[in-house]
């Protein structure tokens, strides 16, 4: 999609999503691809402003004595109006981005919301891995489930296209779940700045970018509702409560990602908008720790940052036996916290921590 064709369907879509959905479920799913026929009994839109489209919409409500199930700007295309019952899923009708979601924690939080009725958007800069998870939730779930997309939070245009592309296919955004993250542990003799560059740009300038695009499609859907919420959840860790022995880097970039969270609750909360952090303890069935050749607990083995380990196993022992529930987190628990803040209609700038008891807020 160009740049023009982006910015008028993100300013149409959300606007006849809000429109047409009530106390149902909707979505509104945008082609280019439309023809005479597909447009005959179809809501034609003149003027793309809200009050334009409202003005189209109710005086076709007023002429047809029902709500249109599709939408047309000639010259730009059609926009598919799907409004269905909500079912019981604890996020039935709800539409998510998350990103990182090709694998690890990400992975499993598209799972649990796809799970719970969502359509989620799994973005990733593994574009390969994001198809791949999203044909998963697809088959589980089925058709409508999930959508794939290659985007690199820490790009600012790919940020605005990955935002977009859930507006072309779903109609708006409901949750934007700030998950990418990454590692480059070391100590201040062994970090380069380049290193250090990276980790701050994808845990820490990305979750900015990426509020700035999703808080836009959010700030429209509220003026078409007054009272409509939505969340901003970003995948902080316990690492953002407290100091990170040579692994300044990652804590550095998750304290400043619970400042952004903070001030984004405060600016975004005349919105409708919450902004909440989950503060996972380690994931040490995950990739980042398992995975036998990057993983942590080989980086930390041979870093020697666990004095007398000798393998693996030993780094392991020594990570779970800090926990007092004595385990290293799962994705159910980073799910739970999920569901919790978004059903949680009275929180905002918090940073959660789910962490086994190993970090106890002041
Ligand atoms: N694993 C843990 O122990 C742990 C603990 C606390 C918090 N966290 C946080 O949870 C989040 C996910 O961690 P994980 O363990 O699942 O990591 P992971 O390495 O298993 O997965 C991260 C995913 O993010 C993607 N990614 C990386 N850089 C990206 C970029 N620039 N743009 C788009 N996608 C990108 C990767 O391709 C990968 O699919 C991170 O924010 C991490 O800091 C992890």
């Amino acid at each position: 999609m160009s740049n023009e064709i982006m910015t008028r369907v993100s300013a149409i879509a959300p606007v006849l999503r809000m429109l047409s959905k009530e106390d149902k479920c909707c979505t509104v799913k945008f082609s280019t691809e439309y023809c005479e026929k597909c447009t005959a009994g179809a809501l034609k839109i003149t003027d793309e402003s809200i009050d334009g489209i409202k003005a189209a919409f109710d005086a076709y409500v007023k002429a047809n004595g029902a709500k249109p199930t599709a939408a047309f700007v000639d010259g730009l295309g059609i926009f598919r109006i799907t409004v269905t019952e909500p079912t019981n899923g604890r996020l039935t009708g709800k539409i998510a981005i998350v990103t990182g979601s090709a694998q690890g924690f990400g992975k499993g939080i598209a799972e649990h919301m796809a799970r719970e009725g969502a359509h989620v958007v799994v973005a990733d800069m593994n574009a390969d891995g994001a198809k791949a998870t999203a044909d998963e939730l697809c088959a589980a779930f089925g058709e409508g489930a999930a959508i794939s997309v290659g985007a690199n939070v820490s790009d600012e245009a790919s940020v605005e296209a990955m935002v977009a592309a859930c507006v072309a296919e779903f109609g708006g955004l409901d949750v934007f779940v700030n998950n990418a993250g990454i590692v480059r542990a070391g100590s201040l003799e062994e970090m380069t700045k380049a290193n250090f560059e990276l980790v701050a740009a994808v845990n820490y300038t990305a979750y900015f970018l990426c509020a700035k695009y999703a808080s836009a499609v959010m700030k429209l859907q509220r003026k078409v509702c007054p009272d409509y919420l939505s969340d901003i959840i970003e995948i902080n860790s316990k690492s953002g409560l407290e100091g990170s022995n040579k692994n300044f880097a990652y804590a550095g970039s998750k304290f400043g990602g619970i400042g952004l969270t903070e001030s984004f609750a405060l600016e975004l909360a005349p919105f409708g908008i919450k902004v909440n952090a989950i503060c996972p303890g380690n994931f040490l069935n995950g990739p980042l720790w398992s995975d036998p050749e990057k993983g942590l607990f080989v980086q930390y083995l041979n870093a020697g940052k666990v004095p007398g380990a000798k393998t693996v196993d030993d780094v392991r022992r020594f990570y779970e036996a800090k926990v007092p529930l004595n385990r290293g987190c799962e994705i159910k628990d980073v799910a739970r916290a999920i569901l919790y803040i978004i059903e949680q209609e009275y929180e905002t700038g918090q940073a959660i921590p789910v962490t086994g008891g190993q970090v106890m807020l002041k």
